[in-house]
């Protein structure tokens, strides 16, 4: 197959371009285009072992950008297109929600029908559990649980899941749907939970907890959220919708906690700071429709997740001061500027 993965410079799609290349047999992926806008999140020294790959490819550019679009599904006819281009950060986009809009709504529109004009065989959305809202104990949010967003990011998703849900039952097109649970593995952007705690504690900084950190999310390491996302890909029927949950529901200062622990800081970084507007309490998912459709389920323990994780972390300093200084851009202009896409 052929892959044009949208986001792939991110930490979930940067994850997934490895998989396909690096432990995926070579006879199911033949070509990877990585379409990305490289925003503050995408980083192309995500993909350095991948890099000389004859396989991969990378195009620098917007999805809301049809033309670029139409010209790459085009040129490399993909039987595949796995869109995870967004902006994907909760806080971000109540701060500034319009970039969120731009690029999760009109982006994934203008995907959607440069896939149409082209027929493409197969489109992949990766979307949210944060589209439900919050789930009241003791239920799991199924694929069937009405939306009900909190954020303009999780609106943004749940409208974008709606479009391209729309395009299969108007035009008969080949969407499936993903909605996963919070991501945490190597490679994450230090603006999100774990990374950020972890970061922080290394450096014994403190860690700021929103509200009263009882907050509920349920973790998914990154590579079983990758390995859904094949399974899907190779085995779902379009027009449905999979949540992919990781099965370990914990409140956030239990996850924070767990990491001071384990870098062998003091619980006395812990610093409870103003809550996020419109928190959501607690996420849970049904994962009960992916496992018995694709024998999908997730592997890894998150205690051994959590480690392997900071362990990278701890091993990746020099990641993180680029990340943060905005140093990776300067890598992009000295390593690509003036390729051919
Ligand atoms: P990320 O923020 O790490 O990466 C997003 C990537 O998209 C970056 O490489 C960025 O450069 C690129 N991008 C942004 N705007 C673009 C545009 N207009 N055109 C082209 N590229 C653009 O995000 P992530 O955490 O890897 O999430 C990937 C997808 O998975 C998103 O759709 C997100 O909603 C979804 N998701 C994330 C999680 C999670 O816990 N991180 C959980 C469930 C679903
Ligand atoms: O649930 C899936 C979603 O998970 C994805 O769709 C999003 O792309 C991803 O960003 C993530 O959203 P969250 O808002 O759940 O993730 P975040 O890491 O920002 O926050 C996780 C929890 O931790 C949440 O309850 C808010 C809290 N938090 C977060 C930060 C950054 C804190 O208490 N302190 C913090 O500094």
């Amino acid at each position: 197959m052929k892959f044009l993965v949208t986001g792939g410079a991110g930490f979930i799609g940067s994850a997934f371009i490895r998989r396909l290349l690096l432990e995926t047999p070579a006879e199911t992926v033949k070509a990877v285009v990585n379409f990305d806008k490289l925003t503050y999140a995408g980083n192309l020294e995500n993909l350095l072992p991948v890099r000389n790959d004859a396989r991969y490819r990378f195009v620098h550019g917007d999805i809301c950008d049809a033309a670029l679009v139409n010209q790459t599904v085009a040129d490399f006819r993909p039987d595949v297109m796995v869109h995870f281009a967004a902006e994907s950060h909760v806080d971000r986009s109540i701060l500034s929600p319009a970039p969120v809009f731009e690029t999760n709504l009109r982006g994934t529109f203008t995907l959607l029908e440069a896939a149409r004009m082209h027929k493409t065989p197969r489109f992949l959305h990766v979307s949210t559990d944060e589209v439900y809202g919050s789930i009241a104990e003791p239920h799991d949010a199924t694929e069937d649980y009405p939306l009900r967003a909190s954020s303009p990011y999780s609106a943004s998703k749940a409208g974008s899941d709606l479009l391209a849900l729309s395009y299969f039952v108007t035009y008969h097109m080949p969407v499936l749907v993903t909605r996963a649970s919070n991501n945490y593995g190597p490679y994450q952007f230090p603006e999100k939970l774990i990374p950020l705690m972890i970061s922080n504690a290394l450096e014994g900084k403190s860690l700021p907890i929103y509200g009263d950190g009882m907050q509920v999310r349920d973790w998914l390491y990154v590579d079983d959220h990758c390995r859904a996302i094949l399974a899907v890909i190779l085995r779902g029927r379009e027009g449905e919708i999979y949540n992919v949950g990781g099965s370990r529901a914990l409140p956030n200062i239990d996850v924070v906690k767990a990491i001071l622990n384990s870098v062998g800081q003091p619980h006395s970084l812990l610093q409870t700071v103003k809550d996020r507007p419109g928190h959501d309490r607690r996420y849970a998912l049904s994962s009960e429709k992916l496992m018995r459709e694709t024998n999908w389920t997730a592997t890894m323990p998150f205690a051994e997740g959590l480690k392997a994780t900071i362990d990278w972390y701890r091993a990746n300093p020099e990641w993180i001061a680029r990340v943060r200084s905005g140093e990776y851009q300067k890598f992009y202009d000295k390593n690509y500027a003036g390729r051919a896409v």
